[in-house]
């Protein structure tokens, strides 16, 4: 067959193909068997590998009906996918707006523009393009890694294959991201038809999306209508535009569906008002917001204010007030943390709250339950905010039945019997809010929840080893503590009871989850901080102290009882852009500790953490330590601050011997003397900007 005739083939069998791929996937309506369909499939695929040349991304042997995955692959977002701080109400928005103001050394009469979209309740994706074609999208994962959805992706109807280039030039490369999501109507006619097929039911939209994106088999996400809205991006060999307004206007006129209710506001009055009109709006739109994001319009501006942990300095989510529904408290239970927190949870008559069935609720803690006098028995007022775990607003006292008592948290740990007790808090001198068990290591609700944690999907993420394995094998004591997990393989060869004989398991189940394990002896530093459960260190506070500290090493000595200077090591964290005393008071607390030291020490024997890598290597100031002393006047101090930790180097407060250089502003004093005394480098603010290039 010449080249010709086989585009000729090639293309007539993609027509066909598209057809009953329409009339299958989005009328329900097959117009030929599957065998028949499978025969064209296959020809297509035949005709492709003879001639490679025609395999282009909208072939339907890329689109629809590929053989399933294995499992998706993992894709290295380049530029990290954050997530937004939340204000909840206009304080919240005045004070970002402070913020936004103080860092950047606006003066109070400047106005600064934000640009507000709806908040979208979907999934966020990131789709690059290449000379102007979809080339590959993965979903948010951990910010840093995702899944590799492409080809679902690639059904999505206003998700253009290839960018339109007549109106506005097409970059090189572009990571065009936006969140995914499904219509209300689309919804509806889903579960109806999960209904008739006495298939699943979907909770909401947003499952309903997620459910159908992260589908192993394309042909069913190709099914379900999903529609994706655009409104940032990451990496890109050229912006185009010098405003969040541009960029997105960029979007549109490249085919892509930009929320029609987003709009420039030329202040924070203006954008407050932008707010209440789309929550005027919302009750209308065909599918689901959940708040209004405001982003700092300039971009210029946007880069300098830069990124605290997992968020922008330059955006905020403003989230609408939580949806609530009545029902009764059938029964309070406590749960133990992996912290040792007593959390009392009310279990509920199920009721329906903003389309979710809600039968758990939260309390909080004791002072919490007494504020609000809850007791077993009493019908009350229940919010659902987002992801967030349904609350107890208040109780409807004309309801409550007689002969209730008020609620008492129980002083002895449900779980382990030890005294829950409330400490004191070294800061404030104030009884702690929240009642903990002392068990500490003997308490196994503590142990339990604190190994779930650690092979959690962000933290190890280990195939195979969920909640309910985690259960299994403690019970079975082949797992007491994270370091089992690595040395379960070697025990299991000596021991009689093999887990192969475990009911759910066998030979292939084991086999797999040791290479699962094994695929997990190398992990970031940030991960790993993280999965050691440490009170207060999420992921974002994981990722500056890894990004502070880099290496596992560095902290152990750091924390190390030998430390000559104890006071110095909680100084240091605070030093840390983001990190708050409490934090700091938990971090030190955790590495000092002997038995963690142990814990930690018995890890490295068995993984290799990788240290963590300096964002930028190659600039001047890379691993030096820095000190900012004086009045600066060509930027904010935070702003000073975050620039040098964004350049890889280290911000202290302190002077000392260690100290690389002083940046000393106008009416420097001590520090500026103590610096010369100790032969430390010291430059002007201007010298500084020079050296790193950037004014
Ligand atoms: S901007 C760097 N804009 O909200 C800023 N996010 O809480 C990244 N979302 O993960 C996000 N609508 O899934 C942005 N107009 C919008 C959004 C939006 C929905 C989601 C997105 C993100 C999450 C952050």
């Amino acid at each position: 067959m010449s080249l010709l005739d086989a585009t000729a083939e090639h293309r007539r069998l993609s027509a066909d193909l598209k057809t009953h791929n329409t009339a299958y996937y989005q009328n329900d309506a097959p117009s030929i068997s599957d065998a028949e369909y499978d025969v064209l499939l296959r020809t297509l695929r035949e005709l492709e590998i003879l001639f490679p040349q025609l395999v282009h991304s909208d072939s339907p042997s890329q689109t629809v009906g590929s053989a399933p995955a294995r499992g998706f692959g993992k894709v290295q977002h380049s530029v990290p996918m954050l997530s937004l701080d939340n204000a909840f109400n206009g304080e919240d928005l005045r004070e970002f707006e402070g913020r936004v103001r103080r860092f950047l050394g606006l003066g109070p009469l400047e106005d600064i523009a934000f640009f507000a979209e709806p908040k979208i309740d979907g999934l966020s994706a990131s789709l690059r393009y290449e000379k102007g074609e979809f080339i590959q999208g993965a979903t948010r994962g951990d910010g840093k890694e995702g899944e590799d959805i492409t080809a679902n992706l690639r059904t999505l109807q206003d998700l253009p294959l290839n960018l339109d280039g007549r109106e506005t030039a097409i970059p090189e490369m572009f990571d065009v991201r936006g969140e995914v999501y499904m219509s209300i109507a689309d919804f509806q006619d889903l579960n109806q038809r999960q209904v008739a097929r006495g298939s699943k039911v979907f909770a909401n939209p947003r499952n309903a999306a997620a459910g159908s994106l992260r589908q192993l088999d394309v042909a069913i996400t190709a099914s379900r209508k999903l529609k994706f809205f655009a409104y940032a991006w990451g990496a890109a060999s050229d912006v185009g535009g010098a405003s969040q307004f541009e960029v997105l206007d960029q979007f549109s006129k490249w085919g892509f569906s930009v929320n029609p209710l987003s709009k420039v506001c030329k202040n924070m009055a203006e954008a407050i008002d932008a707010y209440r009109k789309i929550e005027e709006l919302r009750a209308k739109l065909d599918y689901d917001i959940d708040g209004v994001v405001f982003k700092v319009n300039r971009l210029d501006w946007q880069s300098r204010l830069g990124f605290v942990s997992r968020s922008p300095r330059w955006a905020i989510a403003h989230k609408f007030p939580a949806e609530k529904a009545t029902t009764t408290v059938q029964d309070i239970e406590v749960q133990v943390g992996r912290t040792g927190a007593l959390t009392p949870v009310a279990r509920l008559d199920p009721v329906t709250v903003g389309g979710v069935v809600v039968s758990n609720a939260t309390l909080h803690n004791e002072e919490e339950i007494q504020r609000k006098d809850i007791r077993i028995g009493d019908t009350v007022v229940v919010q659902r905010a987002g992801d967030v775990i349904p609350q107890v607003v208040e109780v409807v006292l004309d309801k409550r039945p007689e002969n209730t008592e008020p609620y008492l948290l129980p002083t002895i740990c449900p779980v382990c019997g030890s005294h829950a007790v409330r400490e004191k808090n070294i800061a404030t001198g104030k009884d702690d809010i929240v009642r903990r068990c002392t068990g500490g290591l003997v308490c196994s609700a503590q142990a339990v929840e604190r190994l779930k944690h650690f092979v959690s999907r962000t933290a190890f993420d280990i195939d195979g080893l969920g909640a309910k394995q985690i259960e299994l094998f403690y019970t079975r004591e082949l797992i007491k503590s994270p370091v089992d997990i690595f040395t379960l393989e070697e025990n299991d060869r000596k021991s009689l009871q093999k887990i192969k004989n475990f009911d759910g398991f066998g030979d292939k189940a084991v086999r797999n989850l040791f290479s699962a394990i094994d695929d997990r002896r190398k992990i970031d530093l940030d991960r790993f901080i993280y999965a050691l459960g440490i009170r207060h260190v999420g992921q974002g506070n994981a990722r500056l102290l890894a990004k502070n500290y880099l290496t596992l090493d560095e902290l152990l000595e750091v924390f190390s009882p030998e430390q000559t200077e104890p006071g110095k090591m909680y100084v240091d964290l605070l030093n840390i852009d983001g990190i708050g005393d409490a934090v700091a008071d938990a971090v030190k607390e955790f590495f000092s500790e002997e038995t963690n030291r142990k814990l930690l020490a018995d890890l490295a024997g068995q993984i290799k953490i990788n240290s963590f890598d300096v964002p930028d290597d190659d600039s001047p100031v890379s691993g030096k330590i820095v000190v900012f002393t004086g009045s600066l006047e060509l930027m904010s101090r935070a702003e000073a601050k975050a620039q040098a930790e964004n350049l890889g180097a280290k911000v202290s407060g302190s002077i000392s011997a260690k100290t690389d250089i002083l940046v000393a502003g106008a009416k420097a004093g001590s520090k500026l003397k103590k610096a010369e005394s100790l032969g430390v480098t010291t430059m002007t603010e201007q010298e500084w900007v020079e050296m790193i290039g950037q004014s």
